[in-house]
């Protein structure tokens, strides 16, 4: 039987895994136990570590071989933990990665701070990567991500968000980050512009996969597979591509009651059911599902002009993976 991809993608990266691990506990660094402790409550709580192994694993498909690629990868999932942290106090999600998400545990001016740290943390080592360009991807990654939370939370309940504007904010609050952890690989490798350019917009077409399929989770999975609770994006107010796609072929009695569904003040589980159960009729799981298919083919195209290699084989598993997983 041929190995499943997550299977075939942990057994690769198991080495470099561990070695993520402690960068990230020696880097942290904080002064006040209190930092530290909000932070790790985060940090060690079982992330995927993506946005890491998408930078160490760019820099050697572009040749890097100098030794520093996983102490530099940290910056991505400190990064990463900044905006979780902020995400879920923006979002008012009780749970994440199975845990009490922080700021439920402690007060959300006590996480929002704690995030604001990880960001400094995060440029602080960028600046010992002695490359400017490394630090402008990130300061664009938090101007995007930024507005794009802005953007998101300004929008909650407008109920004819149009595709192109959904694409926007997740452009912005997804990919970026994961577009510059790779495009990040390639400037340290100090790689040509046109290979810097192919990895990112690798990283961009695995973003945009990426939070699609975070949307389709939010309908499809169970909060034990998922570690978040599902239908929260609908609960908030959050129309995603699902239900946007939906919302446009439903009759207009199917749109009323889909539109009184997002309004409510409760939603029940039965509902719940019934919406989703809408979502796959009107073909809002399957658009996005395609949607997510063919950036998955767009991020791996951008792969042709490398050699083969074992970072090229293992970007092209995570592009695959980014639309299977189930966490
Ligand atoms: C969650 O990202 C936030 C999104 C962009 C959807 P991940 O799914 O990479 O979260 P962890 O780090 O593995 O928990
Ligand atoms: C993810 O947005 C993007 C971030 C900037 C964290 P979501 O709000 O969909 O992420 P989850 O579902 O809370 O992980
Ligand atoms: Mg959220
Ligand atoms: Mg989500």
């Amino acid at each position: 039987m041929t190995k499943g991809i997550k299977q075939q993608i942990i057994e690769q990266v198991a080495p470099d895994l561990e070695k993520v691990e402690i960068a990230l506990e020696h880097h942290l660094n904080p002064n006040l136990d209190l930092v530290k402790e909000i932070a790790s409550h985060l940090l060690f709580s079982g992330g995927k570590r993506l946005r890491p192994l998408l930078m160490i694993h760019s820099a050697r498909l572009c040749g890097y071989n100098e030794g520093y690629e996983i102490q530099f990868s940290t910056i991505f999932e400190y990064l990463h933990a900044a905006t979780l942290l902020h995400d879920d106090v923006v979002d008012e999600a009780d749970i994440r990665r199975g845990k009490k998400a922080a700021h439920t545990k402690w007060s959300a001016p006590k996480v929002v701070l704690t995030g604001d740290f990880l960001l400094a943390r995060a440029l602080n080592i960028a600046a010992k990567t002695k490359e400017p360009d490394i630090i402008s991807v990130i300061a664009k990654i938090t101007q995007d991500m930024s507005q794009g939370e802005i953007d998101q939370l300004n929008k909650k309940g407008k109920l004819d968000l149009s595709e192109d504007e959904y694409l926007n904010v997740i452009e912005r609050k997804t990919a970026v980050l994961i577009q510059g952890a790779c495009q990040s690989g390639a400037i340290l490798a100090k790689a040509l512009k046109e290979k810097e350019d192919a990895l990112n917009q690798y990283g961009y077409h695995l973003g945009m996969a990426f939070q699609m399929a975070d949307d389709l989770l939010d309908y499809t999975a169970s909060a034990q597979e998922l570690g978040k609770n599902p239908g929260a994006d609908m609960r908030e107010g959050k129309l995603t591509l699902p239900l946007i796609h939906s919302l446009a072929n439903a009759t207009i009695e199917d749109k009323d009651w889909m539109e009184k569904a997002i309004k409510a003040e409760s939603f029940d589980q039965d509902q719940f059911e019934k919406l989703t159960e809408k979502l796959y009729s009107y073909k809002g799981i399957k658009y996005t599902q395609d949607r997510a298919k063919d950036h998955v083919k767009k991020a791996k195209a951008c792969l042709d002009s490398f050699d083969a290699c074992q970072s090229k084989q293992l970007l092209c598993l995570i592009a695959d993976y980014s639309i299977e997983r189930k966490v």
